[in-house]
């Protein structure tokens, strides 16, 4: 990605994900679940071996560095810098990492390209269209693409909308809304004497909206799913929406 890209791309990017604050709230974020269900969904696929997958808005890496125990060619990309710097120390010949938008297309195509733990839907409805554009563009002919969502009904249903967590001995006020646009959360806290701010939008996005999406690109969707063993979606009770999908030869 060119310094200029990087340079328009950080401009609405949310700092939020790039601050250290940010893991030390979520630092239970569960190496364990990203293990087990890497583990169900690369049973499910049966991709052949060498298979190359990109792992769009990967974080830190912590499903890229399993999908590349299994054999597999693994690029991480996010545009958090010190996520991906914390990732690279994982790097090996298989599994790479690098800061890169991922509503811009890679140089290269990918047998399958995984979008995991709601990463997708942070920017405005036509971005969420660049970043499917993107993942289509990403894939070879017939290549599988994944999307693992929150299920924007039971976000709704049991929303916390305020919430005080202590880490390392930092409260954090977290304030949270929800309206038929947007699921938002406000942060606040203070360490070392200075106050922070920082929001956090995620577009609430139900599986309508997305076969809407899905119907304006050369995307198939070919399966849904509701939780990371891959039971079916139920809108009213699902904790996750997974979306399987397929770039169709043209
Ligand atoms: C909830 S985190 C999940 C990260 C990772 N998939 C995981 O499960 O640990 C969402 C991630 O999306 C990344 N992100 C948001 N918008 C992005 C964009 N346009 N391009 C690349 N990464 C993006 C953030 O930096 C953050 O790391």
């Amino acid at each position: 990605m060119s310094k200029k890209s990087i340079l328009d791309s950080n401009k609405n990017y949310n700092n939020w994900f790039d601050s250290s604050y940010y893991h030390i709230l979520y630092d239970n974020r569960d190496y364990n679940e990203a293990k087990e269900f890497v583990k169900t969904i690369l049973n499910h696929l049966k991709l052949k071996k060498n298979s190359k997958i990109l792992d769009a808005a990967c974080g830190k890496g912590r499903h890229s560095i399993e999908i590349e125990k299994f054999g597999y060619n693994v690029t991480g990309i996010d545009l958090s810098k010190n996520s991906i710097r914390e990732a690279k120390k994982n790097e090996n010949k298989n599994l790479n990492f690098l800061i890169h938008d991922i509503s811009i297309p890679m140089d290269e195509k990918y047998d399958a390209v995984f979008n995991l733990f709601t990463s997708f839907g942070y920017h405005d409805k036509k971005k969420d269209l660049d970043v499917l554009n993107a993942i289509e563009m990403n894939l070879k002919n017939n290549g599988i693409g994944i999307i693992d969502f929150f299920n924007i009904k039971k976000v709704k249903n049991e929303l916390v909308e305020n919430e005080i967590i202590i880490k390392k001995n930092i409260k954090f006020n977290i304030t949270r809304k929800a309206n038929k646009d947007f699921v938002y959360k406000n942060i606040k806290f203070e360490d070392n004497h200075r106050k922070f701010n920082y929001n956090e939008s995620v577009n609430a996005l139900s599986l309508k909206e997305f076969e809407e999406y899905f119907s304006k690109t050369n995307l198939e969707i070919l399966e849904v799913f509701g939780d990371y063993n891959l039971k079916e979606f139920k809108a009213t009770v699902s904790p996750r929406l997974i979306i399987l999908f397929q770039k169709k030869i043209k």
